[in-house]
């Protein structure tokens, strides 16, 4: 079906034979699991929508990189009537979850099929207000994280800001390894208290689980490849953040392993 609300960047990777990568595969349980298996997962959302005042916003336009099945822009969209948003991510099956979820607000959403690595911005057709993130940024290399923030800075409105929500190191070494450990116990633990339709896709993913642990726990100081969980402290990307001109950089949050940061583009 021709969608008149999409448009699909043509060298996104989507379009390349990508039949291993497991962002194309399981879109619907990882909409169903992410908002148990990801701790606090819907407070850290609110809380910035809450700090950014989303819903004083007039007309605001709003990115979600990594949009995935589009949990944030709902809840975002929910929250201000008057919000038009774009959608970006490399994975059509997730965007086929995030457009039936997002059914009710089709004329405010338009979905942008396209690797964050490259030319999303020039798919967009206005600046941006609000930029967001959820767990999606730790997957680019640093030196595309770095490109992406930039690129961030630059299609950002005067006073606009830029957040991302995500898995990060910290500052020490010991302390990151049990934000890697927690988040093993706790989706064990979360495991335990699932039934129906939550227990069934926590199966299908415990392949996911493992290979995710054996990344980032029994592999932890092997080199990372890309697309893998590229975690970088939260101080260095601040710093970057700093350095390419965002001001009021701050840590707006962080629980164990997710952090949440960002900064805002100055008015003049
Ligand atoms: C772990 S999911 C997070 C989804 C959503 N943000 C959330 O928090 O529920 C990661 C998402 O990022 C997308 N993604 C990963 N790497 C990407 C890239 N290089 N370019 C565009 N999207 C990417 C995946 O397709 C997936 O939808």
């Amino acid at each position: 079906m021709i969608h008149t609300n999409e448009i699909k960047a043509p060298d996104c990777r989507q379009n390349a034979s990508l039949s291993d990568n497991r962002f194309q595969t399981m879109a619907k349980d990882y909409d169903t699991l992410a908002p148990v298996m990801v701790p606090y997962y819907g407070f850290m959302q609110s809380m910035m929508m809450d700090y950014l005042r989303i819903e004083d916003a007039d007309n605001p336009v709003i990115v979600d990189l990594g949009a995935g099945s589009g949990t944030f822009l709902e809840r975002i969209l929910l929250r201000n009537p008057s919000a038009r948003c774009y959608y970006v991510d490399l994975s059509q099956p997730f965007m086929n979850v995030a457009r039936q979820k997002l059914q009710r607000y089709h004329d405010r959403v338009k979905y942008i099929l396209a690797d964050l690595e490259d030319g999303w911005t020039d798919l967009l057709p206005v600046n941006a207000d609000y930029i967001f993130s959820m767990s999606a940024i730790h997957h680019l290399e640093n030196h595309e994280k770095q490109r992406l923030y930039h690129r961030c800075f630059d299609i950002l409105n005067p006073g606009g800001w830029l957040v991302n929500i995500d898995e990060m190191k910290t500052i020490y070494p010991d302390a990151y390894f049990n934000s890697l450990y927690y988040w093993d116990r706790y989706g064990q633990a979360q495991g335990k208290r699932l039934h129906g339709e939550y227990l069934k896709a926590y199966w299908k993913w415990q392949d996911h689980f493992r290979q995710w642990k054996t990344r980032n726990i029994r592999n932890v100081n092997q080199p990372k490849r890309k697309g893998d969980d590229i975690h970088e402290s939260f101080l260095l990307q601040m710093a970057w953040l700093k350095e390419i001109g965002f001001q009021q950089v701050d840590l707006f949050g962080k629980i164990h392993l997710w952090c949440i940061i960002g900064g805002k583009k100055p008015k003049q």
